[in-house]
């Protein structure tokens, strides 16, 4: 065995799993295709659960979110030119939520893991694993460097790691999902008929906290980074391009959307990033197999209206690095066995949150009518009554954690 655990993929799920289960004394190599720089600098969404924070912190890897994120107690709905807030701090018992970048997180977790001596291998493709079931499970891999997009540059002949335990926290297009085979798993998927056009500002905050707007227009999110650095989006066809979207274009749509006679308006700033950001909902049942566990987007994918992503991936890396503790200590797979079921659990909630999120806040194409009138009927029933804000906020900044303990020793 060349080590207890094989994580595919070096993004928040797999790093994350790694650097816990170290502090335990469990062994894991990561392996991720992609250079460390390519993954350090995508940009990907920026809001933590408090839970997610909380770990960080209480793991050694929250100096630098606590010194350059910055918490949100609530965050703010505008529609119909009116702006309404929602406050987690008196609908959730004063809980909240942190501001910082993903790849902020992996950047952290990184230098945690480098400064372990831990063993995270960029530029390295995991091709297949397999022996999950029985036999011995094994990551085949090969080493760059390639690109990431078209794998055309690949060297080196391919190698086995051999290991205990697989966790495949390799996103969608990841193999270890594929180890499971087809006619065991079922998933479920669904696209949206829009996209989010995604841009980093460097300039000051244009608000305190996040702003969800709906116009006639669209959806439009401003978001932030740092007090330097400002996030924000606009909903657009899922076929258009940067190209179609010049600076002072970007601008006028954003005030159009985000402009209100009760709040702020958008504050300009130089655009340093454009992207576009595809919405998609997507789930695979079950999450394990054999000894192959998956963890993150491997496993679900929610459109970023909720800001569910990386929280999600986190709550299933909590679940099985608890289950790997028991097994590795006490043989006992007794968590192992229910990961799956437990994950799914939040998984499916968090589809939900994200789904209703996604369609409460965007156009449709056609605006059908009655669907426009329901629409507005849901922001103000959500935004009127203590009942409806509620429910917002429990889902937003969390819904509670279920991690199973072990068994009590006999
Ligand atoms: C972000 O800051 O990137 C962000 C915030 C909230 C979301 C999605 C993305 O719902």
């Amino acid at each position: 065995m060349d080590t207890q655990v094989g994580i595919v993929g070096a993004g928040p799920a797999g790093l994350l799993l790694s650097h816990l289960l170290a502090a335990d004394g469990i062994e894991s190599v990561v392996l991720d295709a992609r250079s460390r720089a390519s993954i350090e600098t995508t940009v990907r969404a920026g809001v933590l659960e408090d839970h997610v924070a909380e770990l960080l912190r209480s793991s050694g890897v929250g100096e630098r979110m606590d010194a350059e994120g910055s918490v949100h107690h609530g965050v703010e709905l505008r529609f119909a030119g009116r702006g309404h807030r929602i406050d987690f701090n008196e609908l959730t018992e004063g809980r909240s939520i942190v501001l910082y970048g993903q790849h902020e997180v992996v950047k952290d977790l990184n230098a945690a893991r480098t400064a372990a001596g831990g063993d995270v291998r960029w530029e390295t493709e995991t091709t297949q694993v397999t022996g999950v079931l029985d036999g011995t499970p094994t990551l085949h891999h090969r080493s760059g460097p390639f690109t990431d997009e078209l794998r055309m540059q690949r060297s080196g002949d391919v190698s086995e790691l051999t290991c205990e335990v697989v966790a495949g926290c390799d996103g969608y297009w990841g193999p270890s999902r594929r180890a499971i085979p087809e006619a065991l798993r079922t998933e479920y998927e669904r696209q949206y008929p829009f996209a989010w056009f995604g841009i980093l500002v460097e300039g000051p905050p244009s608000s305190d906290e996040l702003i969800y707007a709906l116009h006639d227009n669209g959806f439009a999110l401003v978001s932030t980074r740092s007090p330097t650095v400002q996030r924000m989006y606009l909903q657009v066809d899922p076929d258009d391009h940067v190209d179609n979207w010049p600076d002072e274009r970007i601008w006028e749509e954003l005030h159009t959307r985000v402009r209100s006679e009760t709040g702020s308006d958008v504050v300009e700033g130089r655009i340093f990033d454009k992207g576009i950001i595809g919405m998609r909902s997507f789930v695979c049942e079950p999450m394990q197999y054999g000894n192959l566990y998956l963890a993150g987007d491997a496993a679900h994918i929610v459109p970023p209206t909720g800001a569910k992503g990386m929280n999600l991936a986190v709550a299933d890396v909590r679940v099985l690095h608890r289950g790997l503790v028991e097994r590795f200590r006490t043989g006992s797979t007794d968590i192992l066995d229910r990961y799956s079921e437990v994950c799914l659990r939040r998984a499916w909630k968090a589809q939900r949150f994200s789904w209703w999120m996604t369609s409460m806040l965007h156009r449709f194409p056609g605006n059908d009518p009655f669907q426009l009138r329901v629409q507005q009927a849901e922001l103000d029933y959500i935004t009127g009554s203590r009942a409806g804000s509620t429910s917002l906020a429990e889902n937003y900044v969390g819904l509670p954690l279920e991690i199973p303990s072990a068994a009590p020793a006999t």
